[in-house]
Parts: structure tokens; sequence; C-alpha cells
């Protein structure tokens, strides 16, 4: 058994005697949907400190526990707070937190996140259905021993994000009148914004959106077979797109104004999801 097995085990072992249900839905929360798991019923709260070999998020405004509960008829797992790569944890930590929803019994991952609008037909406060990623900057959370429990050596990444699940996004953000843009996502290491020449690069690369998670996640919930939806809010327009230095605070802000929006689109996607 690999170390990564063995601490996924260990974690695993730690806290499935403390959730009532099955998850079949994971969630994980970025900016701007902090309060999401309020709508969350009967629920279970797990801190990731309490959880053996658990990496812990280090981010301010970032909690980091789990939510174990119901949301309309739906079992459902929520990760509030997650931990990145520039917190200095190995990808394969840093992806941890989904394997272990996997395991618990997750066949869906929602994923969110506050990005970059690299392309200019965005503005703060875009919406993005995430169609694909581009990880070339970021090491492979897969690299290292394969534990066969998980998935294949070479997995396949054509698919990663499930059009079904893209195209009943669009449903729904059609019905509520939110506008949802589609597009790519390229994740950078962070913690600095990128500078204007990289994100020139990054346009020509094919990049709609930039951050600083989320494709890793999807890589490894591909690698163990999961469905996987992702979307992005767009908080400020990229480096040199704007014109004006970047900030957390001014992504926290924009992510706190959609977040109402936001939260009413990933609501009812989970009401809908089959
Ligand atoms: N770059 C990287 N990550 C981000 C950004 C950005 O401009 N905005 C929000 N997360």
């Amino acid at each position: 058994m690999t170390k990564a097995e063995k601490d996924l085990l260990n974690s695993f072992d730690s806290i499935i005697y403390k959730i009532k249900y099955e998850p079949d839905i994971a969630l994980i929360l970025g900016s701007g949907l902090g309060n999401f798991a309020d709508n969350i019923e009967d629920k279970t709260i797990i801190e990731y400190k309490d959880i053996p070999d658990f990496p812990v998020s280090t981010v301010s405004g970032h909690e980091g526990r789990y939510i174990v509960g119901k949301l309309f008829d739906k079992k459902i797992i929520v990760m509030q707070g997650r931990v990145h790569y520039y917190e200095g944890y190995p990808m394969d930590k840093v992806v941890m937190p989904v394997r272990l929803m996997k395991l618990l019994g997750a066949k869906t991952l929602i994923l969110t996140n506050a990005a970059g609008g690299i392309n200019e037909s965005f503005y703060p406060g875009t919406l993005m259905a995430i169609k694909d990623h581009i990880t070339s900057f970021v090491p492979s959370p897969l690299i290292g021993e394969n534990p066969g429990t998980l998935g294949v050596r070479f997995p396949d990444m054509s698919t990663v994000y499930d059009k079904e699940l893209i195209r009943l996004l669009h449903d729904i953000s059609n019905e509520m009148c939110i506008e949802l843009k589609d597009g790519v996502y390229l994740q950078t290491t962070g913690p600095n914004y990128e500078t204007p020449a990289e994100i020139n690069m990054y346009k020509a690369l094919g990049a709609d959106a930039v951050g600083m998670s989320t494709a890793c996640e999807a890589m490894a919930a591909n690698h163990m077979g999961m469905k996987i939806a992702g979307i992005s809010c767009i908080t400020n327009m990229a480096a040199g797109i704007s014109k004006t230095a970047l900030n957390h605070e001014e992504v926290k802000e924009t992510a706190d104004k959609i977040s109402e929006n936001f939260s009413g689109l990933v609501k009812e996607f989970i009401k809908r999801i089959k």
C-alpha cells in the first residue's frame, strides 16, 4: 500500500462512523459561496484539523471543514475551504480531500472557484462553466506511485467536465436569467497573481480564465471516475486586461456581490442532478 493510500484510509476510518449519509454529490465551495452550507439540513460538521493525515487550509477567510447532510432530497458532502498548492502542500495532499469524498461515496463533483477573466467578453461578476482546463503549469497530482485502487496509471483526460452537466447548468441559468459563459480554466501555482505578459501567453494558449485551484482537483476526480462540473466566478479581469493592480480584497468583494446568483444556480443544479 502506498503512503497516499495509507493516509487516505486513515482519514476515511476516522470519519466514516461520524457521518449519517453516504453522499452522492460532492461540492467544493470557492470564494463567494462561503455561506452556501447554511442551506444544508441535518448536517454533520467535520473540521479538517480533526482528521488525521489531512491537509489544513491556511488562507484567511477559508474555513476548513466538511459538511455532510441533505439538500433537497440529495445527500451531499461539502468542502468549506480547500487547500491550495501555494500553501506548500505537495499536489497529492492538495487533492486528498477530493479523493476522500469519492471514497465516502460521492459520484458527482461540483467545483467552484474565483478566477481572473482573460476572455475580454467577460467582466467582474461573470459566471463561467468550465468546459476544459490547462494544468501544464502545475505538477500533476497523479505523479508518483499509482495507487491502483484509485484509478489507472495513464488516465484519459479528453472529457474531464461532463457535457450533460454543463448542458444542465445552461438550462438552469437560462431559466433563472443568470448569464453563464463557457470557458477554459487555466491553473497556476499562485500565490502571486500573474504578470500581463503571462496573461497574454495564457490567452494565446486558449485560456479564458485563470486561478490557483480546481484543475488539479478535477484531474484527481477524473482519475477516480467521478462526474465533474466546474463553475468559475470571474471576480476580476486578469493582469494587463484590467488596468488596475489586482488584490485579494477585490476578489472577495466581487465574489460576495455575485454570491446570491451563484448560490441560486448551484442550489438548483444540485436539485436537478440525476
Ligand atoms: N489570477 C489568479 N487567480 C485568481 C485571480 C486572478 O486574476 N482572481 C481570482 N483568483
